[in-house]
């Protein structure tokens, strides 16, 4: 127990002689005496000093570091409301001195060397300087702290090699120098640590080869060796260390395949291995590996097929399996795996066609660049992320796809040989801003991909951040950036933890300058832990290397921003470009938070070499379509179908002020947006509005009331209807659109779109689409097909069409307040609608 608890005067008053005879002193006492040891108090405060952290140290009351919390037993070093912190051991010379047995100093950002005093703490059990910013070597003095156990310097800027005197600490059982700038090999001393259990050296700077000592040490649960420039091969003892649970090797230099003793590692419930070069091996070890959860064996070289007794790893949450050479189909027993949630086989041999079943945990799915073929599986669902971009699937008109993933398939299908575009600019991960034809801020996923309505340009992404669910696939920040004339083009960038790809699509072939601007948005500046983060990752244009190891902040060339635009020159042959930002395991993973890694860019812009021969210009130039659907139930007087899909300019409607947004409620309480569109017919004569509306999910069909706007009952939509349906039987239904945006608009796409809007009228539901099928025909995966009568409900109206073709309207802004003759002669029951009006 602590002796810290018995008064300083009490113990100046006793004195323990041999043979037990107790003789009373009377010393002279003072309240400031000290218990810790004089020249580990003096080291201490030396420590501390050279660190700059001086202030509030909240123990260190009685001028006596082994004082108050650092003597209670009940506060672990560990407590996090202490920190800097240490704990003492009061039993040395009859309880009556106290030695430093742990020190923490985590995340304070404390700066300078390690002083020479931290060294003569040989007591210390538990020393942790994690998160500073430590500069200088580590002294060979560390072979004195011969107690250690738990030892980290990581995330430091330490630099030197490692003293082989560390191989004296023969107590340690966790030994972390992660994120630091060491250099040279590993002393082969560390091997003589049999007892290790924990091993963390990514990022740490040393390099060479994992030495031979290693092979002893067989009581290793945790070894983080990614980031690291080892080199030679990864050696086979380490199949010996059989007590491992987590094991990374990504992004290193290894030459070779993986030893097959690696079926012996039966614990592992992590393992992560990448970037192999030069050596092929057998997916066959994985199968014994019955604890994993995470399987990252990516860049390999694997060039067999899949287990099919994969199916015995029950608890595999995670495997990525991608950038190898698999051949073969993918087995039913991977699809049917009960834990597996995401799962990545993208840039494989694979052919033949996805299972057919699918365990409900599966829900992020890449099978990118390979050879599959055959249909979408019925499991498809838009809760489920499917990455299928380049490979041979037929029927991918699946309203559960994105629209235009057919221009995603192999070959690039869409333009190829009928090219309509010369150059496509991006701003990667944002909203859209004028120096650009497209912004791409659509929320990518662990295995998504778009493609802009344009079909100009497209993006697909394979990877998820390990480690943290909740890194977002891109970034902002409102910092201007000093060395660009567009700031705001760099506040924002896309992320991503894998493989991101960008495709220029339909361009004309010939040579192009890609121009790339990149910018760092979280790693920050500065003499702080949170700069020491590296953000490393390579880039290939049209399959070729543009840049190997590229780390943003270092190109920017370390000053207080960070912008880099890089231009290079690519060549198109078959109408379409691909540039491709890949995470080859390399960088920090985690500095200054989990998830910081992987390919960040902030804009993409390509420019033809030559003159084109190609308008550029988009079908239906940055147009919108806007759909519009309200239900029909006659007898109840619910609000009745009227669907009108229209085309609009946005901008230029609101310009005009003719668009206006109502907000509104459905009886369930859920909103609704209601759009008011003015249009005005060719001939000048009609105007009438229609609402916009969008609903969020329409599950309850059968009563929908609309408060707040305009819009009092069916009658009017009945109206809208029954004009439409007059229109189209005469085949003008091209009046329905604002005169105000022809030529902006693709006739027979307004065709289709009032087809449809006119399929949705149908009295008989079976007749009448599902929504998710009116989605496909709009996006042109589903045929139209033909449009069935009119409704029995509109062929009741009587209604005078010459009077009311003859109509007009003088202006928007008077239709509130004219009232129409026209519609009061066509119901019944119609009331005297303020929107539509005649003069
Ligand atoms: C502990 O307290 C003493 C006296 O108050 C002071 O001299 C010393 O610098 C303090 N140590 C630290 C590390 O702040
Ligand atoms: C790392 O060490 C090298 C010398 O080995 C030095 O040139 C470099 O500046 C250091 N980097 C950092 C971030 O401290
Ligand atoms: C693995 O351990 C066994 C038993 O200790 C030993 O005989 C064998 O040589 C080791 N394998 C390697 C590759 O070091
Ligand atoms: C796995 O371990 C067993 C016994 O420990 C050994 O006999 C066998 O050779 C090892 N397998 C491999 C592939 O190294
Ligand atoms: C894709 O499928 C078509 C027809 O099924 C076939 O002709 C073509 O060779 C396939 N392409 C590839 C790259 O597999
Ligand atoms: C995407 O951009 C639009 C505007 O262009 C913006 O309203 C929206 O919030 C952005 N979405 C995200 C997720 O940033
Ligand atoms: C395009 O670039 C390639 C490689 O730089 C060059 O060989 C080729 O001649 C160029 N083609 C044209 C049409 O300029
Ligand atoms: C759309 O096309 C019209 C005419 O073709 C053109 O005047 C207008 O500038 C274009 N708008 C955009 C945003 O490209």
């Amino acid at each position: 127990m602590s002796a810290a608890l018995i008064p300083p005067w009490l113990l100046n008053l006793v004195v323990v002689v041999n043979g037990g005879i107790f003789l009373l002193l009377l010393l002279p006492t003072s309240v400031e005496s000290q218990n810790t040891d004089p020249a580990e108090a003096k080291a201490f405060n030396t420590i501390f000093k050279n660190w700059g952290i001086t202030s509030n140290i909240a123990w260190n009351t009685s001028d006596d570091p082994c004082s108050g919390s650092a003597v209670q037993d009940s506060i672990s070093i560990e407590d996090t409301s202490h920190d800097p912190f240490i704990k003492c051991d009061c039993t040395f010379n009859n309880n009556s001195t106290c030695r430093i047995t742990a020190l923490k100093v985590y995340s304070l950002d404390a700066k300078g060397q390690i002083p020479d005093e931290l060294w003569t703490l040989t007591y210390l059990t538990n020393l942790n300087l994690a998160q500073n910013y430590l500069t200088g070597s580590i002294s060979p003095s560390i072979g004195n702290l011969t107690k250690m156990q738990y030892l980290t310097f990581g995330i430091n800027a330490l630099s030197g090699n490692l003293p082989k005197e560390i191989g004296k600490l023969t107590q340690l059982k966790s030994l972390a120098l992660s994120t630091n700038n060491f250099s040279g090999p590993l002393p082969s001393e560390l091997g003589n640590i049999d007892g290790l259990e924990q091993l963390y050296l990514d990022s740490s700077g040393f390099s060479g080869e994992i030495p031979p000592s290693f092979s002893k040490l067989v009581n290793l649960q945790k070894v983080w060796m990614s980031d690291v420039e080892f080199n030679g091969s990864i050696p086979e003892f380490i199949g010996n260390w059989t007590q491992l649970i987590d094991l990374r090797l990504e992004g290193n230099s290894f030459a070779g395949s993986i030893p097959s003793s690696f079926s012996n590692l039966t614990a592992l419930q992590t393992l992560r291995i990448g970037d192999l070069s030069n050596g092929t091996s057998s997916l066959a070890f994985i199968t014994n590996l019955t604890s994993l959860n995470t399987l990252v064996l990516r860049d390999i070289d694997f060039s067999d097929s899949i287990p099919t007794d994969i199916g015995g790893l029950a608890k595999l949450n995670y495997l990525d399996l991608s950038f190898n050479k698999i051949s073969g189909k993918i087995p039913d027993s991977l699809f049917s795996l009960g834990s597996l949630q995401y799962l990545f086989l993208g840039n494989n041999k694979l052919t033949g066609t996805l299972p057919s079943n699918k365990s409900s945990s599966l829900t992020n799915i890449d099978v990118s660049y390979n050879q599959l073929s055959g249909t979408i599986p019925t499991w498809i669902s838009s809760t489920i992320q499917l990455n299928l971009v380049a490979n041979n699937f037929t029927g991918i008109s699946n309203s559960a796809l994105p629209s235009g993933s057919k221009c995603l398939q192999n070959d690039f299908p869409c333009y190829l040989g009928n090219p309509k575009y010369s150059s496509f600019a991006v701003k990667c991960g944002g909203p859209q801003i004028k120096a650009s034809d497209g912004t791409e801020n659509e929320s990518l996923g662990p295995a998504t991909y778009y493609v802009a309505d344009t079909e100009r340009w497209g993006v697909s992404n394979a990877g998820h951040f390990l480690a943290n669910n909740n890194v977002s696939f891109f970034a902002s920040t409102s910092s201007q950036f000093s060395n660009t004339l567009d700031s705001e083009l760099f506040q924002t960038a896309r992320l991503s933890p894998g493989s991101l790809r960008y495709y220029g699509l339909g361009l004309e072939n010939g040579n192009y300058t890609v121009t790339l601007q990149f910018a760092e948005l979280t790693i920050q500046n500065g003499n702080t832990w949170k700069s020491l983060g590296r953000r490393v990752f390579d880039v290939y244009i049209q399959g070729n290397l543009a840049l190997k190891n590229f780390d943003i902040r270092k190109a920017a060339g370390g000053v207080s921003y960070s912008v880099v635009k890089d231009t290079f020159n690519a060549t198109v042959t078959s109408n379409h470009l691909e540039i491709h930002l890949l995470w080859a395991g390399k960088g920090t993973c985690c500095v200054p938070a989990q998830g910081t890694y992987g390919p960040s860019i902030s804009a993409i812009s390509i420019t033809p070499n030559f003159v084109p021969t190609v308008t550029n210009k988009p079908p239906s130039n940055n147009t919108h379509l806007i759909l519009a659907i309200v239900l029909p139930v006659a007898c109840l007087c619910l609000l009745l179908i009227a669907v009108c899909y229209v085309i609009v300019k946005r901008r230029r409607l609101r310009a005009a002020q003719d668009e206006e947004l109502l907000g509104g409620k459905l009886s369930d309480g859920r909103d609704v947006a209601v759009k008011q569109l003015a249009f005005k017919s060719r001939q000048g004569k009609r105007q009438f509005v229609a609402e916009i509306v969008t609903i969020s999910s329409v599950k309850h069909r059968n009563l929908v009331k609309l408060h707040g706007c305009c819009i009092e009952g069916e009658n009017r939509l009945l109206v809208y209807e029954y004009m439409t349906w007059q229109l189209y039987e005469s085949k003008r239904e091209l009046d329905l659109i604002d005169e105000k945006l022809e030529g902006m608009f693709n006739e027979e796409e307004v065709k289709k779109v009032i087809r449809i809007g006119l399929l949705c009228t149908q009295t008989a539901h079976t007749q009448r689409p599902s929504m998710s099928r009116v989605v496909a025909m709009l996006a042109g995966d589903v045929e139209v097909g033909n449009v069935p009568a009119k409704p029995g409900y509109l062929a009741d109206w009587r209604y005078d069409d010459a009077s009311f073709l003859s109509t007009t309207v003088s202006s928007y802004n008077g239709a509130y307040t004219t009232t129409s003759s026209a519609t009061t002669t066509m119901s019944p029951n119609a009331q005297v609608s303020p929107l539509l009006t005649t003069t």
